[in-house]
């Protein structure tokens, strides 16, 4: 009797071993004790004792029985514990790490005000125009009034293409584009990049933006443009800011102003931007010259009316206190990451 429980535990003691898995040891533990397992059937064989050794046979026999399920029991934890410890180390993750996301860029903030200029003008009935970087000579200059001994090509030197075209030196190339595709009434604004031949500094750089804008039909007036700049100046600046508008000479108007804005970097006072004068150019405007309107293909006799150039990194930097035209297109990231 005894040395037979001893041959069963010894023999589970082997079976426990030798079980790598939970499931192997569910095997052992019906083979010991399920309806056919070994315990079992040593419970079962009890009957055939004589009556005096039952009652102690008995007694062991349950030992036995209470010992095989300890020590699947045991088995079966430590095997749990085995497996936790496995997966622990194996699934482990350093929640502070970085995770390598990519940095995510923004919109330039030259870009954002030229769409911000684009919605006010769209909301108002323009269209929104776009020409070549590479001009003629006769839409960049000729078409504008600006025939070739003319001074005022003086100001706006540029680079000059090997075939005669150039990099256009402001947007009103758009104008004349515009008109010869529309026909009056109409209402265009035209945003891009132009170029120059300048001397370098806080307020000037051989590449800058411009948003040009053109309505024409019949009877516009000054009245109109006044009332379209200061629309457009309150929108952008969430505030009416002061203005003030000074006769201004281009080819392609006339009469022709300079509409100023009160520096907003320096609230007047004078600084490197306003160049100390406490106003900064932000609107060069007129009334379209007759010339410009025929080069359109338009009766100047028929219709009239105003254009702009709105040079764009100007409202930019008043826009945000930036104090050097010169950061506009440096691709700093720490300049530009000040714009998400
Ligand atoms: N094209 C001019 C420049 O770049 C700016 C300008 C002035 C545009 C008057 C206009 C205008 O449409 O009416 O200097």
């Amino acid at each position: 009797m005894k040395a037979e429980s001893e041959a069963i535990l010894q023999s589970l003691r082997e079976a426990i071993a030798a079980a790598v898995t939970e499931r192997e040891l569910a095997e052992v533990k019906s083979r010991f004790l399920g309806k056919k397992g070994e315990v079992t059937s040593f419970l079962r064989g009890l009957g055939a004792l004589p009556s005096e050794e039952r009652q102690a046979a008995g007694k062991a026999v349950n030992e036995l029985k209470q010992a095989v399920e300890a020590a699947i029991e045991r088995a079966v934890r430590e095997l749990k514990g085995r497996e936790l410890a496995r997966r622990l180390e194996a699934e482990w993750v350093d929640p502070t790490l970085d995770a390598g996301r990519r940095p995510v860029g923004s919109i330039h903030p030259t870009t954002r005000i030229q769409y911000e200029v684009e919605d006010v003008f769209t909301s108002m009935g323009f269209q929104v125009l776009d020409g070549p970087h590479v001009e003629t000579d006769y839409f960049n200059f000729e078409a504008l009034n600006i025939p070739a001994d003319h001074p005022a090509r003086d100001m706006q030197d540029t680079f000059y293409l090997e075939d005669g075209n150039l990099l256009r030196t402001h947007t009103s190339p758009i104008q004349v584009r515009g008109m010869q595709r529309l026909r009056p009434p109409l209402q265009i604004i035209g945003p891009g990049k132009v170029f120059r031949c300048e001397r370098i500094d806080a307020s000037h750089e051989s590449s800058f933006h411009q948003l040009e804008g053109m309505m024409v039909d019949r009877d516009i007036k000054v009245a109109h443009l006044i009332y379209f700049m200061k629309t457009l100046l309150s929108r952008i600046f969430g505030r009416e800011e002061e203005v003030r508008l000074r006769p201004g000479y281009f080819p392609f108007v006339e009469p022709g102003f300079e509409l100023d804005i009160r520096c907003l970097l320096c609230g007047g006072k004078g600084c490197s931007v306003c160049k100390g004068v406490g106003w900064v150019e932000l609107l060069p405007c007129g009334m379209v010259h007759p010339n410009v309107l025929r080069a359109g293909g338009i009766d100047p006799s028929a219709y009239s009316g105003f254009a702009f150039g709105l040079g764009l990194d100007r409202l930019v930097m008043m826009r945000y206190g930036i104090e050097d035209i010169r950061h506009i297109h440096s691709a700093d990231l720490r300049f530009l990451e000040q714009f998400r």
